[in-house]
């Protein structure tokens, strides 16, 4: 579906053959995605479920069954569990967050909690357990954030990249992957759309707003292919299209009529992938860009193909180059499934919300 600057699959798995790997958040849109990927196409020795909740656990264990797959209750906040659910690990994908905008907002200390303080679990546990590998899901939202969610995302960046410092020569690499929204995972615009169209009346916040759009899997591709080329202290970047709001309601619900409502706090008319000071340490290639660190520790000679960017370089969703049509996102969304049956799963049988803000 996207041509350009289409997002490379990881060629084979096997760096994962043997391994054990930890995914925090394995019960989310992005986990369970991540899961059937591992589990289908590598050779791993055990994956971990690491969540809070026991029934989307319960209903993964149905979903997937697999003796290689492990089910740990657990918080990020919960240092002694994630240190026993870490014993044995080589890998960890840190996928688990508080991530609806106006939940952070309105429950700023939780997100901090579970974000930020989370993200120091993880680090301080994974070089205790000398685990080999962390890479952490980021987000758009994180730069030049105006939101508690996208500012406890860029704090979670900076962590994993300074926790290279701590861990040594030798020790535990960490990295981060940022993109932006993810086509119809959970509490985003898409199954709102779908549950408003049967009403006949679809909200927008404003006409002109832009935003980033990946898929799940090329989601779960992109941070499989980074695990393995990571070096530890780099933001992944992958290159990806953008949509307008109203050619998404064109493609959703052409035929129903748009209220608009206003801007809402904490969010953006365009999201930014690439700030324009981040553009100056940053490297392009084909697919991705790499945000390398400017810490003394950071080897330039890492990367070696990349591409430096012009001055003034900013990835942002209005001046990507890569747009989508109506007609693709049309394909997009019928791709995703019967539509209203995936308008109530991926909501997860939520009431019908106005107007949504996830991730
Ligand atoms: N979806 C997007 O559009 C998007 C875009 C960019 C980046 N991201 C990032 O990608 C990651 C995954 O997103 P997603 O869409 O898969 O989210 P999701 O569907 O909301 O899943 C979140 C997962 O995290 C778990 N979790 C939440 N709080 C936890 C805690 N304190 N301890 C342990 N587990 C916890 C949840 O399970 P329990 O509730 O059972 O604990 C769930 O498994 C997030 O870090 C998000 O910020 C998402």
């Amino acid at each position: 579906m996207f041509k350009d600057g289409e997002i490379r699959e990881p060629n084979n798995l096997s760096f994962l053959n043997g391994k054990t790997l930890l995914v925090t958040g394995a019960t989310g849109s992005f986990g369970q995605q991540f899961t059937e990927a591992v589990l289908r196409d590598s050779h791993v020795k055990a994956l971990r479920i690491y969540s809070r909740d026991e029934l989307k656990q319960h209903h993964m264990s149905q979903l997937f069954s697999d003796e290689r797959l492990r089910f740990f209750i657990g918080d990020v906040r919960d240092k002694e569990r994630l240190r026993r659910a870490m014993h044995g690990v080589d890998m960890v994908v840190h996928a688990a967050a508080l991530k609806q905008v106006p939940a952070c907002e309105y429950n700023p200390f939780e997100a901090v909690k579970t974000n930020i303080l989370g993200a120091v679990n993880i680090i301080d546990t994974a070089i205790d357990c000398n685990v080999q590998r962390v890479i952490a899901l980021s987000s758009d939202k994180a730069v030049n954030p105006i939101n508690l969610y996208g500012a406890t995302k860029l704090c979670a960046e900076k962590l994993f990249v300074q926790s290279n410092a701590y861990s040594g020569l030798d020790g535990t690499r960490f990295s981060s992957v940022r993109y932006g929204n993810v086509v119809g995972s959970r509490g985003s615009v898409i199954p709102l759309f779908l549950q408003q169209r049967t009403q006949r009346l679809v909200t927008v916040t404003d006409r002109r707003m832009t935003r980033f759009w990946i898929t799940l899997e090329q989601g779960v591709n992109f941070v499989l292919r980074t695990l393995e080329l990571m070096h530890g202290g780099e933001i992944f970047v992958p290159k990806i299209p953008s949509m307008n709001i109203m050619d998404l309601v064109d493609a959703i619900a052409p035929d129903c009529e748009v209220q608009f409502t206003q801007i809402r706090p904490g969010e953006k008319l365009h999201e930014i992938l690439i700030s324009s000071d981040e553009a100056r340490h940053t490297l392009e290639f084909p697919d991705m860009f790499v945000i390398q660190p400017m810490h003394p520790w950071w080897k330039c000679d890492n990367w070696k193909e990349g591409k430096a960017l012009p001055d003034g370089f900013v990835y942002s969703s209005n001046a990507n180059p890569q747009q989508l049509s109506v007609e693709i996102l049309r394909n997009m969304v019928a791709s995703l499934g019967e539509m209203e049956e995936f308008a109530s799963t991926a909501t997860g049988g939520a009431p019908v919300m106005k107007d949504t803000n996830g991730d």
